[in-house]
């Protein structure tokens, strides 16, 4: 396994850079082989010097003959070769502690406890050449930015585990099919399931998978995944052995696009309706479709209580359909909080764990991130991320975006201001340098930030290097092209040291979310005019509902959803969406 990943990129195309952003080597494989290697080499020169000294000195101390042992220099001689004898036998066994010391750790190293497995949080039982991304990205990212916890780790293989028994075609599978197609369900499964409807763009997919899986994780279910158009093409399967993906002739798979909140087996229409909602027990349907999408109605949100959960329990297959991260609301259900603290006691580090489990490009994304990353940003000192999407009519270069993002980057101390009155800078010498990845739909910010720096020198002399991968000018869902850029754009985000998002944007949540990055949010213009302040802090590295229920289950009225429990709280970027943080 050792050799396979040394070796690995070798012979592929996509040859990767042993450095991190400091030129410091960070594949610490590669050092504890090298280390290996060396120490048994001195340890072998050591037995051999050991064991050619030991002779000599057996000839030395050999009967005397003709009193040749009485002679002063042979027994100086003898002195000093025991002497050089005991020197090296320690020295030795000094060196053989260590190759054992150094055989350990790198046997630890390919255990994996920490690195390559993100502290247990990916499986063992992968190839690694399907996915180069799953333990290459270790030597790009940043570390995690905490510990999963033991209790995720352990649900994690549990849920391996629930995917192999219950995976497609698998005999529960089949049985539960059978139900499926019947329409008629009569006893408890063994597996139960929650498929996941392509649907929507990009960002808000990997936002949803995530809120998926975790609802999965959580109500014992498989979550099975329509592929959609590209699906495929965009990610690794995340799962040892079994796919993730729903097989091409499950039954209900050309009826997804009819699915609608007036569908008849909507989990709201059917509230609404009063039908064949029997949570007594022995009438549940075989399959609920459940409409999560931003325009679901007040019947669809009582998916979010309690007494629904129950019902839903009982129901074989649940078919979803969400553009939302709906994670936070999961938080508030009372039969979940205790799982959801044991999964995450760190509240805000939900997307992050999930989302760095789940969502490892494709190796023709990956060639793309870190082609790009190694031509433009390895070198940096520092790596700076400007993510923009502007929600007004047209794509601009808006001037009143370009101030934003200038005065918050300034402001923030994330970019060095520039010296219009000097053309050269004042020292020479080696400055710092940034490296600046934009991300838009408009190359117009893009290349008038970049101008800026090319056309007069920083004040800090600091040297400022701005690129931006690609520009499509509007935004395509369908288009797979497109769709494989969006990707390795939000992965290259992710590989930054500080981050710069627009509010409301899945795409810099998704980015700031596998980067473990608090980003710097760019507020929403009003009236084409640049806000004041620009930008501030987001409060943790949380993806925000922008959906959310503001329903009391139990009470049955409205409610501050966003005012219940100290971790979770309304967003920076959007003040009724909502949010996971931590200690505010
Ligand atoms: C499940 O059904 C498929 C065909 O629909 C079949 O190929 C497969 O062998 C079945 N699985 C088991 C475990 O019987
Ligand atoms: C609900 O279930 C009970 C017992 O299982 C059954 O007697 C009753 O007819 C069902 N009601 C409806 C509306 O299906
Ligand atoms: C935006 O402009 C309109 C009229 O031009 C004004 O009524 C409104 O208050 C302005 N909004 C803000 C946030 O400044």
């Amino acid at each position: 396994m050792l050799k396979r990943f040394k070796n690995g990129p070798d012979d592929d195309p996509e040859k990767l850079s042993d450095f991190d952003s400091h030129g410091v080597l960070r594949d610490t494989y590669s050092i504890c082989e090298l280390n290996s290697m060396r120490l048994m080499g001195v340890f072998v020169v050591c037995l051999m010097v050991l064991s050619v000294l030991f002779s000599v000195s057996l000839v030395l101390r050999g009967p005397p003959s003709n009193g040749v042992s009485e002679v002063p220099e042979a027994r100086v001689f003898e002195v000093k070769s025991s002497e050089v004898l005991a020197q090296v036998t320690f020295c030795c066994f000094f060196t053989f502690l260590k190759f054992i010391a150094s055989e350990e750790d790198a046997s630890m190293s390919v255990g994996l406890p920490k690195d390559k497995l993100l502290g247990g949080l990916l499986s063992a039982g992968f190839d690694e050449r399907s996915c180069l991304s799953r333990h290459q990205s270790v030597m790009y990212h940043k570390e995690l930015s905490d510990k999963p916890s033991s209790y995720l780790i352990s649900r994690l293989r549990k849920y391996e585990s629930l995917l192999i028994q219950c995976g497609p075609y698998s005999e529960s599978y089949n049985r539960t099919l059978e139900q499926l197609k019947s329409g008629n369900y009569n006893r408890p499964s063994d597996c139960n399931y929650v498929v996941w409807i392509s649907f929507s763009g990009l960002g808000n997919r990997i936002l949803t998978l995530a809120s998926a899986f975790l609802y999965a994780l959580l109500t014992n279910r498989v979550l099975l995944v329509d592929p959609g158009v590209d699906m495929a093409d965009l990610f690794c399967e995340p799962f040892p052995e079994i796919s993730w993906f729903l097989p091409p002739d499950f039954p209900l798979k050309n009826q997804f696009s009819d699915f609608n909140q007036e569908y008849p087996q909507c989990y709201g229409k059917m509230l609404k309706d009063n039908t064949a909602i029997n949570s007594t027990g022995s009438m549940v349907p075989s399959y609920v479709y459940l409409h999560l999408v931003h325009d679901y109605g007040d019947h669809d949100k009582l998916f979010f209580c309690d007494d629904d959960q129950s019902f839903l329990k009982k129901v074989p297959w649940l078919i979803m359909k969400t553009d939302n991260y709906f994670v936070p609301s999961l938080f508030l259900i009372p039969s979940f909080e205790q799982e959801l603290s044991n999964l995450f006691p760190k509240k805000e580090t939900v997307f992050h764990f999930l989302g760095r489990y789940l969502f490892h490009p494709t190796n023709r994304i990956w060639g793309l991130v870190i082609r790009y990353y190694q031509a433009y940003l390895a070198k940096a000192d520092e790596r700076i991320g400007i993510q923009i999407r502007v929600f007004d009519t047209g794509t601009g270069p808006f001037q009143h975006v370009l101030d934003q993002i200038l005065a918050c980057t300034l402001k923030e101390d994330l970019l060095p201001d520039i010296n219009r009155k000097q053309d050269i800078a004042r020292s020479s010498g080696k400055h710092k340098s940034k490296a600046v990845l934009m991300t838009s739909l408009s190359s117009g910010y893009f290349e008038r930030i970049r101008d800026m720096y090319w056309e007069h020198p920083t004040v800090t002399g600091e040297v400022v290097g701005i690129y931006q991968p690609s520009h499509e000018e509007f935004q395509q869902t369908e288009n797979q092209m497109h769709s494989q850029k969006a990707w390795a754009e939000i992965y290259l985000l992710s590989l930054t040291d500080a981050l710069v998002t627009s509010s409301w944007s899945t795409f810099g949540y998704v980015a700031q979310g596998l980067g473990g990055l608090k980003p710097w949010i760019l507020y929403k213009p009003e009236n084409q005019t640049a806000p004041e302040p620009p930008c501030r802090r987001a409060m943790s590295m949380e993806p925000c509902f922008h959906a959310p229920p503001f329903y009391d289950c139990k009470a049955r009225r409205g409610i501050d959803t966003g005012a219940l429990v100290p971790h979770v709280k309304h967003c920076e970027d959007m003040s009724w969406g909502l949010k996971l943080v931590d200690s505010y």
